[in-house]
């Protein structure tokens, strides 16, 4: 396979979660800090950086199909550089099997890229896996343009091991990011453009720091920092993690206005029995006392989930089960995914999994009750006004796109313009967004 010359374009396709998309756009600046330059949408690159995903099914076939797509009529391929979590647990045999790859660079290692691709471009191919986390920060280049709403990774890594999961292998152990390295960023994006910021982190509520006093503080203190940002209109974050909430947390909620009336919560399942097996470590009754001690400090709060259907050994009963959470909680959106055995995690090896067609059908039923709630919690939003964070143009000219506070999508036409704030009348329901009229 022949060596491909040192790019000059690139381009970053990024696979998976909120994480995945933050981590592209650092590799985009560092390639950018390089003096390399994005390619224009439809352009050949001479970079292709496949940041993919490995949390469900045929990530890694998935991987060989883009790599195949990616050779050119004349047989040659860009330089092909796979980042990501497939990355991580799977790079050796990618390395082995797909010579147009040159860089195989895991989450934690990113920051080498350019050194990488350089190598590749003087005929070295190589692999990094490497899981140290605090040198990747560290080393990247400073923010400088942000769209009105940012992604800002503050914890990485998980400890719980959900029996299901492979995050804990492809991102290590959990750290937390310096609270003034945090704050650093944030101001750098509220001064390219940023409106919201969503604080990410695989267990983004285990997050813990020194605040500039050097006081200990949990993510409700690095709220609270950024809520004193004047430019900074919204704060949301993710993924939480039932166990590590906190009081404070929960309290933020009620007292900090930037703070969005919105929680992305995980429960999984509705069955104790498939909790305990999954390695949850809550019970239904305790997730569900959690959300109303939410609901208690902001009442309009909207939640959100997600559920795997067809745990190996989940009968029908205790499907029956996570229904019944559903109907008790009343989700205004939520994710829902047939389970997947990933090689090398404990559920993978378990017995009686459960058959395709039934999962197939419970995936049927949960997600028919979970838009049913979804729409119903959107027409119960008509006739509120609120504010919109207005993020692109709409379809039809003249016509905005943005979210409400409660991360509903809202349509409106009139004067306003990317990045703006704008009280809007919701008038129309439908089960995926909403219409508005501005005030
Ligand atoms: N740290 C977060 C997100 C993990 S990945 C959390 O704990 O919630 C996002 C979602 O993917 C998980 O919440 C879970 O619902 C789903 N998921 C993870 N592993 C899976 C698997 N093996 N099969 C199906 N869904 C899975
Ligand atoms: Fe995976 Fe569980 Fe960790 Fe979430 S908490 S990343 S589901 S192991
Ligand atoms: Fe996927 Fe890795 Fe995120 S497996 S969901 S890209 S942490």
């Amino acid at each position: 396979m022949a060596t491909n010359p040192a790019p000059k374009t690139f381009r970053v396709k990024s696979f998976g979660c909120q994480m995945n998309v933050y981590d592209g756009e650092r590799m985009a600046e560092l390639l950018g800090a390089e003096g390399m330059t994005a390619a224009a949408e439809g352009d050949d690159a001479d970079l292709v950086v496949l940041n993919t995903c490995h949390i469900r099914e045929k990530a890694t076939e998935k991987v060989y199909s883009d790599i195949g797509r990616l050779r050119r009529d004349d047989g040659t391929s860009p330089l092909i550089a796979v980042a990501g979590c497939v990355a991580q647990a799977e790079g050796e045999e990618i390395m082995a099997r797909a010579p147009s790859v040159k860089v195989v660079v895991g989450p934690q290692s990113y920051h080498r890229l350019p050194e990488m691709v350089a190598d590749a471009a003087s005929g070295k191919r190589s692999t990094e896996t490497d899981m140290p986390a605090e040198a990747k920060f560290a080393a990247l280049p400073k923010r400088r343009k942000s769209g009105p709403t940012a992604f800002l990774t503050v914890q990485e890594g998980c400890d719980k091991f959900c029996t299901y999961c492979v995050v804990p292998y492809t991102r290590g152990a959990e750290i937390s990011r310096p609270f003034v390295d945090l704050v650093e960023e944030a101001k750098h994006l509220i001064a390219g453009g940023a409106r919201e910021i969503t604080l990410l982190g695989q267990n983004v509520n285990a997050w813990t720091g020194e605040d500039d006093r050097g006081r200990p503080v949990g993510l409700e203190g690095l709220a609270r920092a950024l809520a004193a940002e004047p430019d900074l209109a919204r704060i949301r974050y993710t993924t939480s993690h039932p166990n590590d909430m906190t009081d404070a947390l929960i309290a933020a909620h009620g007292e900090v206005d930037k703070l969005m009336p919105f929680l992305h919560l995980p429960v999984q399942a509705g069955s104790d029995r498939i909790l305990k097996a999954m390695n949850r470590s809550h019970t239904v009754d305790s997730y569900l006392q959690l959300l109303e001690r939410f609901r208690v400090a902001r009442p309009d709060i909207a939640l959100s989930g997600d559920f795997i259907v067809g745990f190996p050994g989940e009968t029908e009963a205790e499907f029956e089960e996570t229904l019944k959470v559903v109907d008790a909680v009343g989700y205004a959106q939520a994710f829902s995914f047939k389970y997947s055995p990933r090689p090398g995690t404990p559920a993978a090896t378990m017995a009686d999994h459960v058959p395709a067609s039934v999962m197939d059908e419970r995936l049927q039923r949960l997600q028919a009750a979970l838009n049913r709630d979804q729409w119903a919690f959107n027409k119960a939003s008509v006739g509120k006004i609120c504010e919109v964070l207005v993020e692109r143009k709409g379809k039809h000219p003249g016509q905005w796109l943005g979210k409400s506070p409660w991360l509903q999508s809202v349509h409106f036409f009139g004067d306003a313009h990317i990045g703006a704030l704008v009280r809007v009348e919701l008038v129309e329901a439908g089960p995926n967004s909403l219409s508005g009229r501005l005030v």
